[in-house]
């Protein structure tokens, strides 16, 4: 059992987990990642070790809420309990030891980069991050990535500091030059765009692959992903892999693949929720419970509502 010790909002729909996870706190390095299965009948979701913390025996998972499980995963509370998680997996990051690297991370993604520029920040490497997001409520970990070097904050809509995407602002860094490493994590056509931008520069660069998983010990060959035209598993060879070779557009379709099935989770999901909560109003005195019912949730900022 793995008990919930603090949980964040980071942003409209990302939550930050802290949960006891000694034995994956001690040995976990930068790029690994764990699965996550919530209790009885829930499914196994991949997550990347965003920070942990050996002394009090932690582990930080940053979760998207896009569908029924991960929904169910933010839905828990302080004190409560995720069932199994399993790890550390993958290959940790292969960190250069010296020189310049730069980390980018693409909404959520941002969190992936965190342990990397920690990673590299104790090697001595210096390290710049350049962060994006929709607006300025999206924008997670700059404090975080602050600690270990320069960071460059991008927004789409221009509300919070360099109006543009990501790559904008490291096609500025590439043409100062000096930059040994790239490590992008990110949505997908945010990982293409960066691997097509450093390509004709010939720097280095690593994405952090979020293949679909299922049993994360490459039996399943649900992960497979193409690599220098080879097919590789993302949970035992990668996650990360060098951006130059990945087939991203096989990626975008395979991740398509269980859209509908998702979608359908989630509206069933919904269904029953809204189906208690008026059955739970029929029962209650109206003032007590039908107030509350109309009320938006709390405890997210106010634009998601
Ligand atoms: P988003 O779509 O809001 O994009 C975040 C930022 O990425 C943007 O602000 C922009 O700076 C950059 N970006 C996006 N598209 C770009 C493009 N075409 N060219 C250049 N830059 C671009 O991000 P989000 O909603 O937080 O991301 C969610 C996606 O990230 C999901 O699809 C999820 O599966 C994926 N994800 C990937 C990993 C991974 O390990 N690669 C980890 C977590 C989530
Ligand atoms: Fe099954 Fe990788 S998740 S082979």
């Amino acid at each position: 059992m793995h008990p919930v010790r603090e949980k964040v909002q980071l942003s409209p729909n990302v939550t930050r987990l802290v949960v006891e996870a000694p034995r994956i706190a001690e040995i976990r390095q930068p790029g690994q990642f764990v699965i996550v299965h919530l209790g009885p009948g829930a499914e196994r979701i991949p997550l990347t070790i965003a920070d942990g913390d050996a002394v009090a025996g932690t582990i930080t998972l940053v979760i998207q809420s896009v569908g029924k499980s991960t929904a169910d995963l933010v839905a828990l509370e302080v004190g409560q309990a995720i069932i199994d998680i399993a790890g550390p997996l993958g290959r940790p990051t292969e960190l250069i030891g010296s020189g310049r690297a730069v980390c980018v991370g693409g909404g959520v993604g941002t969190a992936v980069v965190h342990p990397i520029a920690q990673g590299l920040a104790a090697r001595g490497v210096a390290v710049t991050s350049i962060i994006g997001g929709r607006s300025r409520e999206w924008v997670i970990f700059e404090e975080e990535l602050r600690r270990y070097g320069d960071v460059v904050v991008c927004t789409d809509d221009g509300s919070y500091g360099r109006h543009g995407f990501v790559t904008d602002a490291l096609r500025d860094l590439l043409d100062a030059g000096g930059v040994d490493e790239i490590y992008a994590v990110g949505p997908v056509p945010m990982m293409r765009a960066v691997s097509e931008l450093t390509r004709p520069y010939g720097v280095p660069t690593m994405v952090s692959l979020n293949a679909i998983m299922v049993d994360a010990t490459g039996m399943c060959g649900g992960c497979r992903v193409s690599v220098g035209g080879k097919t590789v598993y993302a949970c035992v060879e990668g996650p990360e892999f060098d951006a130059h070779k990945v087939d991203f557009r096989e990626l975008a379709d395979r991740l398509t693949t269980y859209r509908s099935f998702e979608q359908a989770a989630l509206e069933r999901q919904q269904q029953v929720h809204v189906a208690k909560m008026a059955a739970l109003a029929a029962e209650a005195p109206v003032g007590e419970m039908g107030a509350d019912f109309m009320r938006p949730p709390t405890g997210l900022p106010e634009a998601s509502r």
